[in-house]
């Protein structure tokens, strides 16, 4: 690689970044991350922060999983590619398959369909969907229902069921036929309710309404995270995503859970739906499947839909879908190290014990910090939500947010700055001190919001 002062001088020059503006970039330019270890990642400066991000919800293991790395030299060396089009498979994605069968029994999910990350796992459950009711002779089955404030990735049909301007206004006209109904968020909804049993009912009523409006004949599938993840890491009641799975079921519409972010234990549980006790009928993963080290993702389906579409004998079973990458032998090499690992650490339990303390040290940052309008998590998905004023909720500057950014990185740790919201998804693997250092850190950095 070259020096550092080339790496300096060149930063945001030639590339554009994914979710940022290319003269922002340019102007204020990005840290370049130049070797990680454990849960710490180091920049060019030098400087060794706790990664409060953990990559982007996917280092799950952190940065030193050494098993996961050996895995990718190895098949790198054995195989490093060959496709899974009709006609050809390889040992990695064949041992894959049947150990994520087990993985996901519980979830009542008995097949995969590999993906090259979560947008390619969105938009191949989307796909499916519509071609589970085509099959089935349903053919005006092909809207699609989602939540406000959820986020599914950027192809065009994940950015047309997501609840977000902020990734659809520069893009549109999005995908005709899919529509979002009010999530269960307490701190902002448009019912003005406070007790979250009672939001997760309204917002059951509204998507109930909204079939009722379309005609539930029209409908493929609802998609929902099982706790949202980028609009805020908002939680829902207990009682919201079965309310759903309900409501799903009595209308023919099947349910897409997007787990792309809280498959393997970010929540506390192995799986959202587990948490929330739901068996999805189609359940999007990548992410922590091959712990970030590797773009792979995995769609997961349910026996209802395995069924329709292996008894099925004419041409609408035929999947006219999939990547080059799909099925990818290195990738699936790396997901088989990490699911390994993911399990032999248990970080699932892990995820909820420090998720707790990480919320409980957040929530106290409040009494602190009068710019903190709302702290909410669940596992090792936690949000600050920052605010003006907090009696009006009134957004604060984006400089302020930036400023938060720095400070808390001056003082050893990385966090995720979106809109309003310092979003915090460390690795799972993460200690009681390292929780410490985290609020820590906050604490610092929050006084720039003060
Ligand atoms: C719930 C959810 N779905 C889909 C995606 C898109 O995944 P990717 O960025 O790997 O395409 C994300 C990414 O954060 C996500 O959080």
């Amino acid at each position: 690689m070259r020096d550092t002062n080339f790496l300096i001088e060149n930063n945001a020059r030639h590339m554009w970044h994914p979710m940022a503006h290319p003269a922002e970039m340019q102007a204020v330019p990005p840290k370049v991350i130049t070797a990680g270890e454990g849960v710490h990642v180091t920049d060019v400066e030098g400087q060794k922060t706790l990664d409060a991000v953990g990559g982007l919800w996917n280092v799950n293991l952190g940065y030193s999983c050494q098993p996961v790395k050996d895995a990718i030299r190895d098949q790198l060396a054995e195989l490093p590619y060959y496709s899974a089009f009709r006609g050809t498979s390889t040992g990695p994605a064949i041992e894959l398959s049947y150990e994520l069968r087990q993985w996901f029994e519980e979830d009542g999910l008995t097949r995969s369909f590999f993906t090259s990350g979560g947008s390619d796992s969105v938009e191949t459950a989307l796909r499916l969907a519509r071609q589970y009711h085509k099959i089935r002779g349903d053919r005006d089955r092909t809207k699609f229902l989602s939540l406000k404030k959820g986020y599914h990735g950027t192809h065009f049909g994940g950015a047309s069921v997501n609840g977000n301007a902020n990734f659809r206004r520069n893009y549109e006209p999005m995908l005709a036929g899919c529509f979002q109904i009010a999530c269960p968020h307490i701190y902002r909804n448009p019912f003005g309710e406070t007790d979250p049993a009672k939001l997760a009912l309204l917002c059951a009523a509204a998507l109930e309404d909204e079939i009722a409006f379309q005609g539930p004949d029209t409908i493929a599938a609802f998609i929902m995270e099982p706790v949202l993840g980028a609009g805020g890491v908002i939680p829902p009641h207990e009682s919201f995503m079965p309310l759903v799975r309900d409501i799903c079921d009595r209308n023919g519409i099947l349910l897409i859970a997007d787990e792309v972010i809280t498959a393997f234990g970010r929540t506390g549980a192995w799986t959202g739906s587990r948490l929330w006790n739901v068996r999805p009928d189609l359940m999007c993963t990548a992410k922590a499947i091959t712990n970030g080290y590797y773009p792979f993702g995995a769609v997961m389906i349910s026996e209802k839909v395995v069924e329709t579409f292996e008894n099925n004998d004419d041409a609408f079973g035929n999947i006219g879908h999939g990547y080059t990458y799909s099925a990818h032998p290195v990738g699936a090499a790396a997901a088989l190290a990490a699911l390994a690992e993911t399990k032999r650490l248990n970080v699932a339990d892990n995820a909820a014990v420090r998720g707790d303390e990480l919320l409980a040290g957040c929530k106290d940052l409040m009494s602190r910090h009068e710019g903190v309008g709302d702290v909410r998590g669940k596992g090792l998905m936690v949000c600050l939500e920052l605010v003006a004023d907090r009696a009006n909720k009134t957004a604060v500057a984006k400089s302020v947010m930036a400023d938060v950014f720095e400070k808390t990185y001056e003082a050893g740790v990385m966090v995720r700055v979106s809109g309003n919201n310092v979003i915090l998804s460390p690795p799972l693997i993460l200690t009681a001190e390292n929780v410490s250092t985290i609020v820590t850190a906050l604490d610092h950095g929050l006084s720039a919001a003060d």
